[in-house]
């Protein structure tokens, strides 16, 4: 059997967020620079994407460009901004073939005009497609989102359009940059380290964490099968006890 059989397609993440890690290390166990590392780690990005797309997951998040990423070497920010423009604009023709829609959360402001024009078109040329959401984190991190929208709910609040006893968790939610999509079910890093990195801080809340050794240039579709069977294994239990998790998918079938 092999192993993506052994994935049951009804009960998929209806959304992953991937840290995709170790392109660095990648190369320079190779004896490689580090841009040699993100260069196939693209490889890695169309292979997962694909793989989302046929089984049918509905929201893919990729954690591609940090803040923080902002504070390395100059011609490593210098390169990787070349490389993610590139393969945004090269790989266009084939998210619209597999029907997939692109979306961008970020600080996007901070990214060199040309890339702002290159992602701007290539938002709008996906924007009629309905299948996979392919969410690319881009000069992202957490604490910056979650600040950016107590501004925004405090400007609103301040004109006078939203009441502060009025501000519950759906509409917080409607602040923040993935106000669009569910929180992610399943969030996978790669290459051996155990920490969040400043990603989706919020809405990781409940989410399942899955950690593998891999690098990212080397993660294809059959890790992500792995993953998701790991998941498809665990019994979330959102605060009840198992017993009550149990009775309550007795009740559901
Ligand atoms: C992930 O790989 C890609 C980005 C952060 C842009 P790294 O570049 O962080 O690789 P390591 O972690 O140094 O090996
Ligand atoms: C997180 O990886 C950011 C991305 C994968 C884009 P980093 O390599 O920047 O994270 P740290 O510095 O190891 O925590
Ligand atoms: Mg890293």
């Amino acid at each position: 059997m092999v192993l993506a059989d052994k994935i049951d397609t009804e009960r998929l993440p209806r959304h992953i967020a991937i840290i995709m890690d170790g392109n660095g290390r990648w190369a320079q166990e190779k004896g490689e620079d580090r841009l040699y590392g993100h260069l196939h780690g693209v490889e890695s990005v169309r292979d997962i994407v694909e793989g989302a797309a046929e089984l049918g997951v509905q929201h893919l998040t990729l954690y591609a460009f940090s803040t923080e990423n902002w504070d390395r070497p100059e011609y490593e920010v210098t390169g990787l901004m070349e490389l993610l423009v590139d393969t945004i604009r090269k790989e266009v023709p084939t998210l619209n073939k597999n029907n997939i829609k692109l979306h961008v959360i970020g600080d996007t402001g901070m990214l060199p005009a040309y890339a702002q024009q290159e992602l701007a078109e290539a938002l709008q040329e996906t924007s009629a497609n309905t299948g996979l959401k392919l969410i690319m984190a881009l000069s992202y991190s957490s604490r910056w989102e979650i600040v950016n929208a107590v501004k925004n709910v405090a400007a609103d609040v301040k004109a006078g359009k939203l009441n502060p006893e009025d501000i519950t968790q759906d509409v917080f939610h409607q602040y923040l940059a993935t106000h669009e999509f569910p929180d992610p079910e399943l969030m996978i890093r790669t290459s051996g380290e155990f920490r969040i990195s400043n990603f989706l801080l919020y809405q990781l809340a409940y989410t399942e964490l899955y950690f593998t050794n891999t690098r990212w240039p080397d993660f294809r579709k059959q890790n992500l099968y792995e993953a998701i069977i790991d998941f498809q294994g665990r019994e979330r239990r959102f605060g009840k006890t198992g017993e009550q998790v149990k009775k309550e998918e007795i009740t559901n079938q």
